[in-house]
């Protein structure tokens, strides 16, 4: 396996169409902008690559960049198959735990 350490939003060491899965965990709540990671993961994964993603995102009323709306995003950016989780916790002691998603998907 080869390690590359690179940036979600200009992930030019991998070519287009060549990644058979992209997974991250809590990245688009820090990324500059998430329409642009988005796009690079659309573009390095194989027609029917798979992705897997777990993200803290906007909750209602509440507040690491948690006003954005990643699941927005995410369903935005043209999954197929597309399945997000959501748990809401009210008064959660860690705020960064408040709404959190995860889920799977696929390119088209
Ligand atoms: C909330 S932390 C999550 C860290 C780790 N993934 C975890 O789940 O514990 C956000 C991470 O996103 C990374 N990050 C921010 N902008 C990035 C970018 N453009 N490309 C890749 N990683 C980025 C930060 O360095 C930081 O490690």
């Amino acid at each position: 396996m080869d390690y590359i350490v690179g940036d979600m939003e200009d992930m030019h060491q991998i070519g287009d169409n060549s990644m058979d899965a992209v997974i991250w965990c809590s990245v688009l709540c820090s990324v500059n902008s998430p329409t642009k990671a988005l796009k690079e993961v659309i573009r390095v994964l194989k027609p029917g690559g798979h992705v897997y993603f777990s993200e803290h995102c906007l909750y209602p009323g509440g507040a690491c960049r948690l006003n954005r709306k990643s699941c927005d995003d995410i369903e935005r950016c043209g999954f197929r198959d597309l399945t997000i989780n959501h748990v809401f916790r009210d008064n959660a002691r860690d705020i960064l735990m408040n709404h959190w998603i995860w889920g799977h998907g696929l390119k088209p």
